[in-house]
């Protein structure tokens, strides 16, 4: 699941614009993709379509109360269209700012709900609001990757280094570091303002940003009037053809990264380096010549890792380090299987017997 942050606390550089439509590009090339509004401003979500929104359905539950009483993620989505649903942003996201702002670990409420989320994305994007506030903060933790949009209409480069700062903050503080690229967004060709924008924003995200450049392009506003993403609207406008290619640059980025199952695999091997616990085996057989411990957290299969050792007093042990769960068990002694008779607790299995088991 890649989740995209899509953030600048300069209000209207196209933070919403190039979420919907974004959500739009990749949804049209098959991604699944989940936008989650967190801008009490709710204009992706209207951008989308959703004209009435419920606030029991909107990310404001994603944040609210305990732990316990805040709703998950698959609670809240709203389905759009093929390809993409949408957790809405109501008004009284407002509120969130003010009450979890001191709250210890507030920063991880979106991270984690994300990562429990029952359902899975090729995609999310974040819509965030324009500050730098607790929801932002919230969502730069969660993303794996940063969208800055500039536009080059204005001088809108001015506030792009504390957003730098700001991401930097959460690599040292938090050690999580989203990568970071700029979106240039209003693009006129006509413009020399724009062209000069273009190149100071260039000089400043220097390697870190979109080949992609995001014309203005008067289709994307009527789109938007219209509570649509412009490839509902109007598939040959110059929009749909720059955002289609931002999502083309995204999915390039996709084949770079590692494989998911690989990914995956790393995962659990740092979980593992992290958590892991000690489970120590012993079985008393002096006359065996060789003694195995197989289970769930081998897959059951004799390696050099299973080998227990025998020590003078005629015990065979072992100590292996496991992620905490539940595990079956059984030992093997001279290509026999047994249950560890030093441990009552057992499980009766498919095979018509049953296997030691323990909880770490
Ligand atoms: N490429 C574009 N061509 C034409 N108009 C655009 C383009 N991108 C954005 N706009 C228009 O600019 C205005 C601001 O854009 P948008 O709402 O996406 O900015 P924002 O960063 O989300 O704003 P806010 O900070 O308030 O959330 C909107 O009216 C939008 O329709
Ligand atoms: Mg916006």
């Amino acid at each position: 699941m890649n989740i995209i942050a899509i953030a600048n606390q300069k209000g209207g550089c196209g933070k919403t614009t190039s979420a919907i439509n974004l959500t739009g590009a990749l949804a049209e090339k098959g991604r699944r993709t989940l936008l989650v509004d967190i801008d009490p401003q709710a204009h992706a979500t209207m951008g989308l379509g959703i004209q009435r929104i419920n606030v029991e359905k909107s990310a404001y539950w994603l944040f609210m109360g305990k732990k316990e009483t805040r709703k998950n993620v698959t609670e809240l989505i709203t389905y759009v269209d093929e390809n993409i649903d949408i957790i809405p942003s109501h008004i009284v996201l407002s509120t969130v700012e003010h009450e979890l702002k001191d709250k210890d670990n507030g920063i991880m409420i979106l991270f984690k709900a994300l990562m429990n989320a029952e359902v899975e994305y090729d995609y999310v994007i974040i819509d965030c609001p324009p500050n730098l506030g607790f929801l932002t903060f919230n969502a730069l933790r969660a993303a794996n990757e940063i969208i800055i949009p500039v536009e080059t209409s204005t001088f809108s480069i001015m506030g792009v280094s504390k957003l730098m700062s700001m991401v930097e903050l959460i690599k040292l503080k938090l050690h999580h570091s989203p990568m970071v690229k700029g979106l240039v967004t209003m693009y006129d060709p006509l413009a020399d303002f724009s062209q000069k924008m273009l190149n100071k924003i260039k000089n400043i995200f220097k390697d870190d940003i979109f080949n992609t450049v995001i014309t203005y392009d008067t289709a994307i506003k009527e789109a938007q009037e219209k509570f649509m993403t412009i490839f509902k609207f109007e598939t040959q406008s110059n929009g749909a053809r720059d955002y289609m290619n931002l999502a083309g640059e995204l999915l390039n980025q996709e084949k770079e990264r590692l494989p998911e199952s690989l990914y995956k695999e790393l995962q659990k091997l740092l979980y593992s380096n992290v958590y892991s616990k000690e489970k120590a085996f012993n079985f008393y057989a002096p006359e065996a010549s060789e003694v195995h411990v197989v289970g769930d957290f081998n897959q059951w299969k004799i390696t050099d890792d299973s080998r227990l050792v025998k020590n003078e007093k005629g015990f065979w042990e072992q100590r292996l380090y496991l992620v905490p769960g539940h595990y079956r068990y059984k030992f093997i002694v001279d290509g026999l299987y047994f249950e560890d008779p030093e441990n009552p607790k057992k499980e009766s299995n498919p095979y018509g017997n049953s296997d030691s088991v323990f909880d770490l």
